[in-house]
């Protein structure tokens, strides 16, 4: 008889888990790219993502004039953003496969509020060239499917007032959507398990 240890079961319900995320689509232009969830081997690819980013997508994601990233730079955000981030954080990765291997063009972050578990924080942010191809509409849909399932009524964001694609997005989203104008920047509360009026 096959006995599984809890450690093994609760491996095997992660890699259920994450396969269960994992799908193929295709952007507008018709090429193919993959969701899934990002593990800690991805770190070189999300480090490569921010190394590529042009000033205006570093000043959207980030909200501030970050300079272009140095490799260290990016090593150490990618860390404190996605791997190492306080409050347990869920990222999605959209990928396309190159002739040198895997690349990212698009993640979508998820940041559970640690003190309030059915709130959670979230972000978007496509490679600059694979932008306006349907990929954040995608992985925001993908992030609000993961935050029903967990339980969460509440996804919030933080958002230039002027950032023209990412309003698009929410838009599309057909749940409420509360912006709220503070200090310079947008605040974003998306109503789960509404309906839009
Ligand atoms: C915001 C962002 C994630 C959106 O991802 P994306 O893959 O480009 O989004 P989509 O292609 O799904 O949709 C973008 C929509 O905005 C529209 N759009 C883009 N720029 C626009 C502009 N300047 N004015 C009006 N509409 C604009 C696109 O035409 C598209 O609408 P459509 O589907 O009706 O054609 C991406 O642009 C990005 O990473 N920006 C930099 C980082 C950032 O702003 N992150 C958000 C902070 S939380």
């Amino acid at each position: 008889m096959l006995t599984i240890s809890k450690k093994k079961s609760t491996q095997l319900g992660w890699r259920l888990y994450q396969r269960t995320e994992e799908a193929t689509w295709a952007t507008r232009n018709g090429r193919d790219y993959t969701v899934r969830m990002a593990t800690d081997q991805d770190f070189s690819l999300l480090v490569d993502l921010l190394i590529g980013l042009c000033a205006d997508s570093r000043y959207l994601r980030f909200l501030s004039p970050v300079p272009v990233f140095t490799p260290e730079r990016a090593e150490y955000v990618a860390r404190q953003l996605w791997l190492e981030n306080p409050w347990p954080t869920q990222v999605l990765l959209a990928t396309i496969r190159e002739e040198s291997g895997e690349k990212v063009i698009g993640l979508g972050e998820l940041h559970a509020n640690p003190l309030h578990s059915e709130e959670a924080d979230f972000a978007l942010l496509v490679r600059d060239e694979w932008q306006g191809q349907g990929i954040g509409t995608l992985l925001l849909d993908r992030l609000v499917a993961l935050a029903v399932r967990r339980g969460m009524t509440t996804m919030g964001s933080e958002m230039h007032p002027y950032n023209k694609a990412m309003r698009k997005v929410l838009s599309k989203q057909r749940l409420p959507v509360n912006f709220k104008f503070e200090s310079g920047t947008m605040e974003v509360e998306i109503k789960l398990g509404g309906q839009a009026g």
